[in-house]
């Protein structure tokens, strides 16, 4: 398939549209080795995933789950929020957390390891999108907690970029995309 429709076919898809089955984790790993060939500053290669599939989905489900609950006030606990955040990791294949690693590299920023690991999931998508598989990028429950972090092995100063949750769908080819502004508008050719 030629590059162009590819990207703009790409669409997000939530796991509430997925199929149930169950996507063979050699296609999973043909995606993550895709996201290896981001660019990097100074090849830091920053980006860091920690893949949830078959048990391991219910087990980031009680996770988070847990998580809201310890952290929110009984007032303010909402059961369909809770319920969401056990059952949604089982609807998808699989479920990849993506981390930018602070390599702590001297003379590259924070944010270039954080723009390399952005790269990497787009390499992820579009792999995706030309294999039929579909994709939800999800921010997921307090990215930013050290909670979250520690969950996943990972230190206070790297990055949750979000959890992508990956199964089958039909959704996909019906749902057409759209952008609110073009890219002229958001370009200054000097
Ligand atoms: C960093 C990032 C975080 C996102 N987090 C969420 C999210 O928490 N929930 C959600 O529904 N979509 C999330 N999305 C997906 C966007 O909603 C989606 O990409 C956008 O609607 C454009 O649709 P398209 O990707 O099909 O073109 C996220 C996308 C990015 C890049």
């Amino acid at each position: 398939m030629k590059l162009e429709p590819l990207i703009k076919n790409r669409r997000n898809v939530k796991p509430q549209f997925f199929s149930g089955e169950i996507i063979p984790d050699k296609l999973i790993k043909e995606l993550l080795e895709s996201a290896n060939w981001a660019p990097s500053h100074r090849y830091t290669e920053p980006w860091r995933f920690v893949v949830f599939s078959g048990t391991s989905r219910a087990l980031m489900g009680e996770f988070q789950s847990s998580l809201y609950k310890e952290t929110t006030p009984v007032e303010a606990f909402d059961q369909v929020k809770y319920d969401k955040l056990v059952n949604t990791p089982c609807l998808a294949s699989h479920v990849i957390a993506v981390v930018a690693k602070n390599t702590k590299t001297l003379k590259v920023p924070f944010l270039e390891e954080v723009a390399a690991t952005s790269c990497a999931v787009q390499n992820i998508l579009l792999s995706a999108a030309a294999k039929e598989i579909a994709v939800h990028w999800s921010s997921g429950f307090m990215p930013e907690s050290d909670a979250m972090k520690t969950f996943l092995g990972y230190e206070p100063d790297d990055v949750i970029l979000g959890f992508l949750y990956f199964g089958k769908s039909e959704q996909k080819v019906n749902k057409s995309g759209k952008r609110f502004s073009s890219i002229q508008s958001k370009t200054i050719w000097r």
